[in-house]
């Protein structure tokens, strides 16, 4: 549930309770809204973004990483990029700023439900998908045969590895990871782009759902690879980025064709997409 303030610009302080290195200039920071009503009220679904706010940087939409199963706080993991991220990065344990959200239509975890789901993440796309996947796994026996495919440069640029290392001991979770380089030999799994993991991986296209997330040429590859698997386009769902300003369907800054990728998305179907082919 959105928070309904009388302004849909207005701001909730939240407080950083931890800050976690990731790998370099990226980090998690997990936030707690300060007044407690507000943190009681406030419910997303994976998928969804907020408005980080820091006085005097400007604001920055930012995907929820933590799922809604353990929303006593919000997680948000963060790339050092320009401004807004610039002064989140001067910030620690204890420093406040503000939010607004959860905004947007995130993935389809109801339609998601007792269906197989294919999960493939390129790079910072992990921070939505980490979302989606934590809370398919907090709540297991709702979903059918659940796949991660998580595909980054280098072995050095591995997102959330402990947690992700924790999974290998699953056996209720398919993982395949892959890098595209390994200089230094160390990669024990797959080396080379994320769509070779497909010759890898036991899949039914028929009845399973594929969600993405990922760079913008990643997109193009595995939905071609999906489709020629023989993933209808109405299985496959993924998550666009936009310049964004209002994050509410006001400004107009995030249009996609005849949509907004604020309000209309992040999450689109491919299905919804297939008449704005710039979309991808
Ligand atoms: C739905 C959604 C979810 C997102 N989720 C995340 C997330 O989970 N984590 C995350 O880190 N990011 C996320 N982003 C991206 C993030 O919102 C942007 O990177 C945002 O621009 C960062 O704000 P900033 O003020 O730090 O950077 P900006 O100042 O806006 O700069 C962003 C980029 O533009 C470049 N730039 C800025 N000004 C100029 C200029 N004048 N000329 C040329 N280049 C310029 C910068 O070098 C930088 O690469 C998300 C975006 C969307 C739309
Ligand atoms: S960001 Fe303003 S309409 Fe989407």
């Amino acid at each position: 549930m959105v928070m309904e303030p009388q302004n849909i610009y207005s701001l909730c302080p939240a407080t950083i309770l931890r800050v976690l290195p990731q790998i370099q200039d990226h980090r998690l920071f997990q936030l707690q809204l300060d007044d407690e009503e507000t943190r009681q009220q406030f419910k997303h679904s994976p998928g969804q973004f907020i408005e980080v706010s820091i006085f005097g940087a400007g604001e920055a939409p930012i995907s929820i990483t933590s799922p809604p199963t353990r929303n006593a706080t919000i997680e948000i993991c963060v790339r050092r990029s320009g401004k807004l991220t610039q002064a989140l990065f001067q910030l620690g344990k204890g420093s406040r700023l503000h939010i607004r959200g959860p905004y947007g239509r995130g993935f389809p975890v109801e339609l998601f439900k007792g269906k197989k789901l294919l999960l493939v993440a390129g790079g910072l796309g992990l921070a939505p998908l980490r979302s989606l996947l934590l809370y398919a796994l907090d709540k297991r026996d709702e979903f059918d045969d659940l796949t991660l495919m998580y595909g980054t440069s280098s072995p050095d640029t591995v997102l959330f590895k402990y947690e992700l290392l924790g999974l290998m001991d699953r056996s209720d979770l398919q993982y395949l990871y892959s890098v595209d380089r390994d200089d230094e030999g160390i990669w024990k799994q797959y080396v080379g782009v994320v769509t070779g993991l497909f010759d890898r991986a036991s899949l039914s296209a028929q009845d399973t759902y594929a969600v993405l997330c990922g760079p913008p040429v990643m997109y193009r590859f595995v939905v071609e690879r999906l489709l020629t698997l023989g993933f209808p386009r109405q299985h496959i769902y993924v998550s666009l980025e936009r310049m964004m300003k209002c994050g509410v369907g006001k400004c107009g800054h995030c249009a996609i064709g005849d949509k907004y990728c604020c309000t209309d998305g992040p999450v689109f179907s491919l299905d919804e997409l297939e008449h704005i082919p710039e979309a991808l």
